[in-house]
């Protein structure tokens, strides 16, 4: 499995921070934020990646990461995204990558307090498809900013809806996602949404679509550092007195 970690986009919801850098770069406690994500891929069993990234500050992760071995990456590999077409259409840059093989793709904005190493060996006994993480969120609000599942009396996933006025239930879409070989076919049909991204959630519709979608739901704490300036210092503040990617 080859994993795709995502840190273009603009940022815009921590201006005037991201006008002078890249998202990723800011700092969450004691590194930029990018080692979480990488970190949370190599304890999860992950070590061949590709960084996906954008703007004007691309090159300082290469300055930062060089050539990944300080975190325990076999390979790592970058694409540059030249406009922020959104998540999906990140990911695509990542195709000649990943190639046949299956992938684990991660918001590089995205913290957790546990392990993802069972999600990670549950899509590897997944016959094929796709597979969402999802985290339980009461709180409506927090909900509305985010990609919601749509649960059924089965406990099935029935749609994901994004940033939904009316959230259909408490289970929020974390930032990682696996794919099996098909992405790429369904990333090259995708059409932009109306506000002309490549949305991530209408390639996991697209799975549901087909019956071929499953999901876990991880315990304990995840942010999204990237969703606000209050989120990035409920996750520094996280992150601080708890430590993060933790087996139990
Ligand atoms: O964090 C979880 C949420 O992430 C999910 O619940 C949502 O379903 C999903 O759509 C996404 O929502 P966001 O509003 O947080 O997405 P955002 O535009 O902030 O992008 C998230 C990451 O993707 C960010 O860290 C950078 C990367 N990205 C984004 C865009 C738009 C790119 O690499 N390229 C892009 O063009």
């Amino acid at each position: 499995m080859k994993g795709v970690i995502l840190a273009g986009g603009t940022g815009s919801r921590l201006h005037p921070l991201t006008r002078i850098t890249n998202k990723h770069l800011l700092p969450i406690y004691d590194r930029p934020m990018i080692s979480y994500a990488i970190e949370a891929m190599i304890q999860a069993g992950v070590s061949e990646m590709m960084l996906v990234t954008g703007g004007t500050h691309a090159g300082e992760f290469l300055r930062l990461l060089g050539n990944g071995q300080e975190f325990g990456v076999d390979r790592l590999f970058y694409a540059y995204q030249e406009k922020p077409g959104g998540i999906a259409e990140a990911l695509s840059l990542a195709e000649r990558f990943v190639g046949g093989d299956r992938s684990m793709v991660m918001l590089g904005d995205n913290v957790f307090e546990r392990s993802l190493r069972p999600c990670v060996d549950a899509f590897a006994r997944q016959a094929h498809g796709a597979r969402v993480v999802l985290t339980h969120e009461a709180d409506r609000e927090h909900l509305r900013h985010l990609g919601v599942a749509h649960l059924n009396g089965a406990r099935r996933i029935e749609r994901i809806v994004e940033k939904p006025e009316d959230p259909p239930s408490e289970y929020a879409v974390t930032g990682v996602y696996f794919y099996d070989e098909t992405v790429w076919k369904v990333l090259s049909e995708l059409q932009p949404s109306r506000r002309g991204e490549l949305e991530i959630t209408d390639v996991n519709n697209w799975y549901l679509d087909h019956g071929l979608i499953e999901y876990d739901v991880i315990e304990g704490f995840w942010g999204d550092a990237g969703e606000s300036m209050q989120a990035y210092y409920e996750v520094q503040d996280f992150v601080r007195e708890h430590g993060v990617n933790q087996e139990t």
